[in-house]
C-alpha cells in the first residue's frame, strides 16, 4: 500500500513499511520553519502508532538535506520554551521507538546535522557537507549534541566543529562515526531504499528492543542535556551577539563580533 501526502515543505509517503518524510523546500535549501517541524513531529509521533510503519526514513531534497532552522524565523518568531515545534521535534526523533533512517545530500546545517545523532543509521552522498556553526551565531549547541558529539568524535574534534564550526566532509563524517556509507549520488536513493527495506523486514519487536537497549543507557542523561541546552540557546538567541550574527545573514554580510567581550 502507498499513501502519501503534501503539506507543501514537508511530505510524508508510506510504501512497503516505511514512512518517508522529505523535507521540500529547495528555495530556502530546506530551512525549517515552525510549521515544517511540526509536520515532522505530526509524522514521527504517527508512524509510532501506525502498525503498518516499521521504518521512519527521513531525507531532504537532492541539493540540500537542511540548512537548519530558518534564520529568518529565530529573528521573527524565535522558539518560546519547551514545548516549542523544534524542541518537540527533537523530543520526537530522540525518543522514536522505531528505527529512524536519514538519508543525507547536500548541506546539512545545524540541526540538520544535530538530529543525526539520534537516528539509527545515516547515509549521505559524497558531497554532502555537515556545519554546526551555533557559536558562529552567538548561539550554543542544542538536541544533546554538547554531550552526544564529543561522546561520538571526541572532545577535540568536537571543539573544532562547535567552536570552530568547522564543515565536516562527508569522508570524515563516516571516519568520525557520524554517517554509516557515502554512495554517489546517483545511487543513493536507491541504496538507502534497499537497506530500508531490509531493516523493516526484520523482526520489529526484536528491533524495537534492542533500539532501546542501544540507547537506554545515556537516554535520561540525553533528555537532560537537551532540556538544558534548549534554555540557554533561547537566552543565548535574545542577546546581541545572536542579534548581529543573524542581522549579518539576513544583509548578506559577515558578521562582527569585535564589540562584544
Ligand atoms: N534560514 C533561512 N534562509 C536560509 C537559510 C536558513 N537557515 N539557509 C539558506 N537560506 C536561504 C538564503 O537566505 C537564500 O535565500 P535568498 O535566495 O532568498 O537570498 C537561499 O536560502 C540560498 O542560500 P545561500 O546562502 O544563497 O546559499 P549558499 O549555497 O551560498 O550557502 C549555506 C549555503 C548553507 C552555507 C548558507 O545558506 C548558510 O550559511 N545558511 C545558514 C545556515 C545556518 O546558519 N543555519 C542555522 C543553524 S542553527
Amino acid at each position: 500500500m502507498t499513501m502519501s501526502s503534501n503539506n507543501e515543505l514537508v511530505t510524508t509517503s508510506q510504501d512497503k513499511g516505511i514512512l518517508k518524510i522529505g523535507i521540500q523546500r529547495p528555495d530556502k535549501l530546506n530551512a525549517l520553519t515552525l510549521a515544517m517541524y511540526e509536520a515532522m513531529t505530526a509524522a514521527i509521533e504517527s508512524a509510532e502508532k501506525d502498525k503498518q510503519v516499521r521504518v521512519i526514513l527521513i531525507h531532504g531534497t537532492e541539493t540540500c538535506f537542511t540548512s537548519g532552522n530558518d534564520l529568518h524565523d529565530f529573528a521573527t518568531n524565535p522558539p518560546e520554551g519547551e514545548n516549542s515545534p523544534v524542541f518537540r521535534f527533537l523530543r520526537a526523533i530522540s525518543q522514536a521507538k522505531k528505527p529512524v533512517i536519514a538519508m543525507v545530500s547536500g548541506a546539512a546545517v545545524g540541526i540538520g546535522t544535530t538530529m543525526l545523532l539520534h537516528c539509527d543509521l545515516v547515509y549521505a552522498d559524497e558531497g554532502a557537507k555537515f556545519k554546526l556553526p551555533f557559536v558562529n551565531l552567538g548561539l550554543c549547541p542544542e538536541a544533546a549534541s554538547s554531550f552526544l558529539l564529543p561522546k561520538l568524535v571526541g572532545y577535540l574534534r568536537a571543539s573544532e566543529i562547535l567552536l570552530l564550526g568547522e564543515t565536516i566532509t562527508a569522508e570524515s563524517a563516516v571516519e568520525l562515526g557520524l554517517v554509516n556509507r557515502i554512495f554517489p549520488l546517483s545511487e543513493l536513493s536507491e541504496q538507502v531504499m534497499d537497506i530500508a527495506l531490509q531493516l523493516a523486514e526484520q523482526p520489529p519487536a526484536s528491533l524495537r528492543l534492542t533500539k532501546s537497549l542501544l540507547r537506554e543507557h545515556h537516554a535520561r542523561q540525553v533528555a537532560d542535556v537537551m532540556r538544558k541546552e534548549g534554555e540557554l540557546f533561547l537566552q543565548q538567541l535574545a542577546k546581541p551577539e545572536a542579534q548581529e550574527a543573524i542581522n549579518a545573514f539576513t544583509e548578506k554580510r559577515k558578521a562582527d563580533f569585535s564589540q562584544f567581550s
